[in-house]
């Protein structure tokens, strides 16, 4: 059995006081047993108030990135030991933004997923094609490539101790979420590679990730939850998106 997961990606927004209020309306409407597991990943600086007040509840947190390096002169970066201080259960690793931004590489990010599970946090990694991919029909490559790094460098039973997160480029924050066929035949797809370990892994769906649309995607057979951006910066919104998981 695959518990649900619905996870928030906040990406670079919002302030202090923002973050505070956010999290205390999503504690206030998630309290009590939960079939789905929930969890939000903020930016860096708010993680100890997160810590503090996620602390007693049934909500979970992560960070968006983190050095594939366990300490030294790597000016900027952020470790896994810091994230376990600060009570992390989760790491996002290759997101799209940071593939694209950031310049990272498979293989970089094939590191980082390692270093995570052996930090003992659970990597969440982020696969998925660019639109020019997709009509070019070069989807299945793109995502086998960027899988097959990480199971390369790590070995299926390491997979396993993570999740995967397909997030088509073209769907990230344009309102344009992949349909709940064209999620499940990639999430299928996904699963195949993954082999026997396949089965227990959960894999997540994100792109423009909505109220509106989150019941139809979680129904699918291959799709345990989402990856949720924008829509999760709004605490109402966040959890309808949470509840239809369950
Ligand atoms: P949106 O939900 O804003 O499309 O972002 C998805 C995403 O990138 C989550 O990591």
């Amino acid at each position: 059995m695959r518990r649900p997961i619905v996870i928030a990606n906040w990406k670079m927004n919002g302030d202090m006081r923002f973050t505070r209020r956010l999290l205390q309306d999503i504690c206030k409407s998630w309290n009590g047993v939960h079939e789905a597991e929930v969890a939000v990943c903020p930016p860096f600086p708010y993680l100890a108030a997160t810590q503090m007040l996620l602390e007693q509840t049934n909500i979970y947190w992560g960070a968006q990135n983190m050095s594939d390096r366990d300490n030294g002169a790597f000016t900027g970066e952020i470790s896994a030991e810091m994230l376990n201080e600060l009570g992390c259960k989760y790491v996002l690793v290759g997101h799209s933004e940071r593939r694209e931004f950031q310049r990272e590489s498979s293989e970089l990010v094939a590191k980082k997923f390692k270093k995570a599970v052996e930090s003992q946090l659970v990597p969440v990694l982020c696969v998925g094609e660019s639109l020019e991919q997709r009509e070019n029909e070069q989807t299945y490559d793109v995502i086998a490539r960027q899988l097959l790094k990480v199971v390369d460098h790590c070995g299926l039973d390491m997979v396993a101790k993570g999740i995967v997160a397909y997030e088509p480029i073209w769907a990230i924050g344009t309102g344009k979420s992949a349909t709940p066929q064209m999620a499940q035949d990639v999430h299928s797809y996904i699963r195949e590679i993954l082999g026997p370990e396949g089965d227990q892994i959960r894999i997540l769906y994100g792109g423009s990730v909505k109220p509106d649309n989150a019941e139809a995607l979680f129904s699918q057979k291959d799709i345990d939850g989402a990856l949720v951006g924008g829509a999760s910066l709004k605490a109402e919104d966040f959890v309808e998106i949470c509840r239809a998981a369950e």
